[in-house]
């Protein structure tokens, strides 16, 4: 399947979100809340905005599933599937650990990832079976082979229930095993980081297709693994996530079941 008008232009959306959210600032965004500490602000319905439009026209049959709208159906085999700031936290803290993440499933796996790291004007893409990308380089997993010298990063869901107990938990275990685990605050930044080789690993135990879609293609076109913890493939209603360089894949895996 050739993607690349589709990259083109999911690449121009990502762009053109990016540009608007440069033009925020806490000073002047309107901030709600989905739960205590799930905020959501008028950047982000208005850059989900941007992106849909773009898309729509230039794709009017396609489906989309939103972090902000949530499914907008269609009988389309092609759904795309975005965050409009992964990492709104760190945004409305001007905290420069956030992104747009735009991926395009197609008959629910995902084919085509972008991830703009809006603060450093980064951009990540890729598409199946065409490599990953950084800024138009083509970039790679790690090569280190074992836990111990491996340097990881996890997320912790909003809701402080049963999994973000438990997640504690491995967060606690894997810091010991390793030789660190880091919690930045952007699921689509941290897949990124290990597609580039920075992190050796990923994991997250409740998040949602939108958070991870872009990433988990950038990942495996980079040479990596990103799978469901049992080594599933994840598909759109999956909720969680393992990534790695692939080389450490069982070693973490193992730590996460037991
Ligand atoms: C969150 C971020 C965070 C992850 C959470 C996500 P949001 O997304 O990706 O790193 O740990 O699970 O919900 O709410 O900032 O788009
Ligand atoms: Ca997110
Ligand atoms: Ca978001």
């Amino acid at each position: 399947m050739n993607l690349s008008k589709y990259l083109k232009v999911g690449i121009e959306a990502a762009e053109n979100a990016s540009d608007f959210i440069k033009t925020q600032n806490k000073e002047i965004l309107s901030i709600d809340f989905k739960g205590i500490s799930d905020l959501v602000t008028n950047a982000d319905i208005k850059s989900e905005q941007i992106i849909i439009d773009k898309i729509t026209k230039a794709f009017p049959s396609h489906r989309f599933l939103t972090e902000e709208s949530g499914l907008i159906s269609d009988n389309s085999d092609f759904c795309w599937v975005i965050d409009p700031i992964d990492g709104t936290t760190n945004f409305v803290h001007g905290y420069p650990f956030y992104s747009i993440s735009i991926s395009l499933f197609y008959e629910e796996l995902p084919v085509l990832g972008i991830v703009k790291h809006i603060s450093t004007d980064e951009i990540y893409y890729a598409t199946k079976s065409n490599g990953a990308f950084c800024n138009n380089k083509k970039i790679f997993v790690s090569k280190i082979n074992n836990l111990s010298k491996s340097l990881l990063a996890t997320g912790f869901g909003y809701k402080h229930e049963e999994i973000w107990e438990k997640n504690m938990i491995l967060h606690k275990k894997l810091t010991h095993l390793t030789q660190g685990v880091r919690r930045a605050g952007s699921a689509a930044l941290d897949l990124c980081h290990v597609a580039r080789g920075w992190l050796d690993g990923y994991w997250e135990l409740d998040l949602n297709a939108w958070d991870i879609g872009a990433g988990i293609i950038i990942i495996q076109e980079a040479g990596g693994l990103a799978t469901k913890v049992n080594g599933d493939e994840i598909t759109l209603d999956d909720r969680e996530i393992l990534s790695s360089n692939g080389i450490i894949h069982t070693q973490i895996q193992k730590n996460l079941i037991n």
